[in-house]
């Protein structure tokens, strides 16, 4: 059973600084850390997607220190880690509602994500300002122009259509979405792309999510019989 994609909630950076009697933010910073050998050992696996929840639309609710700080950090990760990233041929790409963001790191996020043809090896999707419910209202708004535009299609629209206007089209559905930090719950991530993904909730924070937690998932996860709705009996057939 070949893995196509993974998806990571990152929770518990806050928890792991406060245990640490330091500020949220030093959690985030190695929650950075956190994030290079993940990257490392998806490529290492040959896992030829990863989808990290940097920053959810809610985030911005926290208190405005913790925000800036993290934009300041996502700042200078990007601009640290991208020639490290095209060195082992990943490609970087963004999603969410980019718009809300500074000038300067809309244009950091692009320049990061330009396109590098030799970057074959990992497409690093990074969600910011993202939320599964606006990728798809945002979906049905372009659907719904469509549709203003030629009435004839709305019979024809299904869902491999629909799906082509959200997030991460162009990519395999999730197989396995990894929340760390022990809370049971989604949290408005990739909602319609991982209709059919196998979920682990792991106790483990952030910051200490290593090569074993993740070899353990996939060990895990190959033990897992996917029905995609069908009986086990079809599925063995
Ligand atoms: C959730 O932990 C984590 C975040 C909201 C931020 C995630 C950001 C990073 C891991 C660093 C930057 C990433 C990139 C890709 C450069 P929390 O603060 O909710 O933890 P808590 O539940 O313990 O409070």
């Amino acid at each position: 059973m070949s893995i196509q994609h993974i998806a990571i909630i990152m929770d518990g950076n806050g928890r792991w600084a406060t245990q640490r009697k330091r500020p949220r933010t030093l959690g985030h910073q190695a929650g950075v850390k956190s994030v290079r050998k993940t990257i490392e050992t998806t490529v290492k696996a040959g896992i030829p997607h990863l989808t990290l929840f940097a920053f959810s639309s809610e985030n911005w609710n926290r208190p405005e220190k913790e925000v800036s700080k993290l934009m300041d950090l996502f700042l200078s990760s990007i601009q640290k880690e991208t020639p490290e990233l095209n060195a082992k041929g990943v490609q970087l790409n963004f999603i969410g509602d980019l718009s809300r963001f500074s000038d300067k790191l809309q244009i950091k996020m692009q320049q990061a994500a330009a396109n590098v043809p030799e970057n074959q090896r990992l497409m690093l999707n990074i969600a910011v300002n993202y939320g599964g419910q606006w990728d798809i209202l945002q979906a049905a708004k372009q659907c719904c122009e469509k549709v203003i535009e030629s009435p004839d299609l709305l019979p024809h629209l299904g869902v491999d259509e629909f799906a082509s206007h959200l997030s991460l089209a162009d990519q395999p559905a999730v197989d396995i979405l990894i929340r760390t930090g022990g809370e049971h719950r989604i949290s408005n991530f990739l909602l319609w792309q991982s209709a059919y993904a196998e979920i682990f909730f792991e106790d483990v924070l952030w910051p200490d999510f290593d090569e074993n937690h993740f070899q353990s998932v996939v060990d895990r996860f190959l033990n897992r019989e996917r029905r995609f709705g069908q009986t086990s009996e079809q599925v063995n057939a």
